[in-house]
């Protein structure tokens, strides 16, 4: 099913065999009636996105080729729609027609009304199913050369071996770290080392602390680190680069843990709990029964939450041992395991 967007795109006659989606968020590029497969950018690993077809890119940033006409899908993150647009502005000529459509609640009217720059003429062309549909224009101002790293900017955390911690716009705690995170990092450092080297799997990991802080205070012998999103990935391998003389790692773009292949003994993480504005416990409950799969026999689940969210209750049928360790008035940490 098609989201509410693209029903509103394939409405009116705008994309042609040469369209390119960018920031795609379903399987129109291969859905659009009377069109060959058209050519899709995503940022985040959706469902849709597929690795063995050369039509589409997952990237934090844009494929360096000309673009001769572009449908992008806002983001609800004003900075991320910025970024892009800078990006693209590189790779459309003076004229190029760039459309935008994303969800009203997302701020579309108030965020394309912003552009400038390089994007002259917005206009609303059509609205529909709580969702509207943009037109501009390139501009014949020259973009500079893009770089990723001109957004890129870090933070250090002094009492955590002062690890340095990289982000990009629209990456989870964009200024500072979480304190849902600090709770578990704070948790872990009372912890018990375990004696043996451990396979580590940081899931949902954002700009890498996690993975970071795991390999700087445990003997960790391996860690992965996965991320529906191509940007919070960018971020870990630069987090996760910066830490000196550390193991290896390598990060899987996921959606869940759905191409996490390997097992692990401990997983660890602050999993999302949203998509958009509503609190989803899709993506907990999916994680949680596909995590069993992933843990060796006495591998250990290691999480950090809401104190709202009713974890615990959805944890039990796959674990058979199930632990609040620790909470304060916001957060808890939920730990889980199969006693062998
Ligand atoms: C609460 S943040 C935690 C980030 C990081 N571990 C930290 O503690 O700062 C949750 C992360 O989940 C990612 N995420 C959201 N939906 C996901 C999904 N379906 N599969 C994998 N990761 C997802 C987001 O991109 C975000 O980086």
């Amino acid at each position: 099913m098609l989201d509410n967007t693209s029903q509103l795109l394939l409405r009116h006659p705008i994309l042609t065999p040469d369209s390119w989606l960018i920031n795609a968020n379903d399987a129109l590029s291969h859905q659009a009636p009377g069109l060959p497969t058209l050519r899709a950018h995503f940022v985040y690993a959706h469902a849709a996105y597929r690795a063995d077809d050369p039509m589409h890119t997952l990237a934090a940033e844009l494929p360096s080729q000309t673009i001769p006409h572009a449908v992008v899908y806002v983001p609800k993150e004003k900075a991320l729609l910025h970024m892009l647009m800078d990006n693209l502005a590189q790779y459309t000529t003076s004229g190029t027609t760039v459309h935008l459509v994303g969800h009203n609640k997302g701020g579309i009217k108030s965020v394309v009304k912003q552009l400038g720059g390089y994007w002259q003429q917005s206009e609303k062309l059509a609205s529909g199913n709580h969702c509207l549909l943009y037109a501009c224009t390139r501009s014949d101002q020259v973009a500079p050369p893009f770089t990723l790293a001109s957004y890129r900017h870090s933070y250090r955390l002094a009492e955590y071996s002062n690890l340095e911690v990289f982000n990009l716009p629209g990456v989870f705690s964009e200024q500072k770290l979480d304190q849902g995170t600090q709770l578990l990092l704070d948790y872990l450092h009372q912890k018990p080392r375990p004696k043996s080297p451990q396979r580590v799997l940081d899931f949902a990991c954002g700009t890498g602390i996690i993975g970071a802080y795991l390999r700087a205070h445990y003997p960790v012998a391996h860690l992965t680190a996965c991320d529906i999103s191509s940007l919070a990935l960018n971020c870990s391998q630069h987090t996760l680069a910066a830490q000196p003389n550390t193991c290896d790692f390598e990060l899987v773009a996921s959606d869940g843990l759905q191409r996490i292949q390997h097992r692990y003994d401990w997983i660890v993480s602050n999993p999302p709990f949203h998509t958009g504005q509503k609190t989803d416990y899709s993506i907990a409950a999916q994680f949680f029964a596909a995590a069993k799969q992933r843990l060796h026999k006495n591998g250990r689940l290691t999480l950090v939450a809401n104190s709202f969210l009713g974890y615990k209750d959805m944890l039990s049928p796959h674990f058979a041992k199930v632990e609040e360790v620790q909470n304060n008035n916001k957060f808890k940490i939920i730990e889980a395991w199969q006693p062998c």
